[in-house]
This record gives structure tokens, C-alpha cells and sequence, in this order.
């Protein structure tokens, strides 16, 4: 079961160290079976944030994701990040977001060039659609994240049983890809997600900006 934590542009370094900290004082409480648990902190916070998730011992698998990766590779890109500088820090990069698809207008040509850079680079991507059609324009990936554009950031999850179709033509499509939900997920509805529909995690913006309520929602996941 995965469990990715987006910062998006909310925690400078300093925050973010402290939120690991915070996280790593509490994670004992967890009674769950083994999450994987992702942290997709700021660019300026990756490096910091690896040094401490190396130095310290977790309960459970803990990796580090990018927000974003550049669809170029290594050279005269003046202000982006590359697969190639980021693959010594991060083993995932979130690609194709719905705020960088509408605020940057991010088309599905660059989505698939993203996905290519950080796979060269043996990064994981982890591909977030809101609908099938996007999902169609999308190939080769393993982590698929369908975050409803209404649900993002709004506090108006989606109703299971409409995100639950969506997983299905996807597992038909291809059993073998993990599909999360996104969308404002909390610890009062994650289950309805995980137990009762057979998706393999979230992917949690604003209910991970306080660790223990992160944790929360891991632990409910869990729960009926
Ligand atoms: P939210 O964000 O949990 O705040 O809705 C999810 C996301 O943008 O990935």
C-alpha cells in the first residue's frame, strides 16, 4: 500500500526537516502491516530531507519522490531540475499534476517526454491522471495517481463508487499497474478508498501538511 505525501510549494527546508523529524518521533505508534510511505518535498528541501531519511531507521520503507522532473536532459536548461541530477536523491518523480497541466500548461507530449526522462534515469514516475482520456494518452508506466480535478485541494473527495469505475477500466487495462486516489483524502475517508475499493494507496496534498495527521490517515487506512 502506498501512502505519498505532495508538500506541493507549502514547506521550505527548515519545515520539512522538521516535519520528518516530527514524523520520525511518531511513526512507532503505527500498527498497520508495512505501508510504503513516499515524501514529495520541494526541490530545495530533497537534499536535506535524503540525508535525514538515510541517517535515521524507520518502521517501514520510506523513499523520496520529486514534485517534477524536466523533460530535458543534462545541459543548457537554464532553472530546471533533470532526471539526471535528481536520480542520486529521489527514487520517484510525480509527473503530469493537474495544477502543472492547467497553471503551466503541461500537455500530454510533455507528460510522456517526463516520463521517459526520468525512466531513462531508472526514476519511477508516478503518472497523475484526472480521467481516462488522459489516461489513454499515457504509456509504460507502473503508478498511475487519478486525482479528480474537483477533489484537488477543495475538501470534496470524490464518491468512491464513481473513483472506483475509473480503477476498473484502468486494472482492465493493465492488472499489473498500481492505481492511487487522490483528491482530499483524510483520515475520515481513506478507507472507503483502500478497504472497500481495491485501490493500492493515496496520494495526499493537504492532509499531509501536519505529520501526525499523515500518519492518521495511514493508520485508517487500515480500518473499517
Ligand atoms: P489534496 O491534494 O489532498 O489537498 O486534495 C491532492 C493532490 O493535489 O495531489
Amino acid at each position: 500500500m502506498l501512502f505519498i505525501a505532495n508538500f506541493k510549494a507549502n514547506k521550505n527546508s527548515k519545515e520539512t526537516l522538521a516535519w520528518l523529524s516530527e514524523f520520525h518521533k511518531i511513526q512507532q505508534s503505527l500498527s498497520i502491516s508495512k505501508p510504503t510511505v513516499i515524501i514529495a518535498p520541494s526541490f530545495t528541501a530533497l537534499e536535506p530531507s535524503a540525508i535525514f531519511v538515510k541517517k535515521n531507521t524507520w518502521m517501514f520503507p520510506l523513499y523520496l519522490s520529486a514534485q517534477d522532473i524536466s523533460e530535458y536532459p543534462v545541459g543548457s536548461y537554464t532553472g530546471e531540475v533533470t532526471a539526471y541530477e535528481l536520480k542520486e536523491i529521489v527514487t520517484y518523480a510525480i509527473i503530469g499534476h493537474s495544477e502543472r497541466r492547467k497553471l503551466f500548461a503541461e500537455t500530454e507530449e510533455v507528460v510522456n517526454k517526463k516520463i521517459l526522462a526520468a525512466k531513462s534515469q531508472s526514476i519511477i514516475p508516478i503518472v497523475c491522471i484526472s480521467s481516462i482520456n488522459e489516461y489513454s494518452k499515457i504509456k509504460d508506466v507502473s503508478i498511475i495517481a487519478y486525482e479528480p480535478k474537483e477533489a484537488i485541494g477543495t475538501g470534496k473527495a470524490q464518491n468512491p463508487n464513481t473513483a472506483f469505475k475509473i480503477l476498473k477500466t484502468i486494472k482492465k487495462n493493465n492488472i499489473l499497474q498500481k492505481v492511487l486516489y487522490g483528491g482530499s483524502v483524510g483520515k475520515e475517508n481513506v478507507s472507503g478508498y483502500i478497504q472497500d475499493g481495491g485501490f493500492d494507496g493515496v496520494l495526499v496534498g493537504s492532509g499531509s501538511n501536519d505529520p501526525s495527521n499523515f500518519l492518521k490517515i495511514i493508520q485508517y487506512a487500515g480500518k473499517k
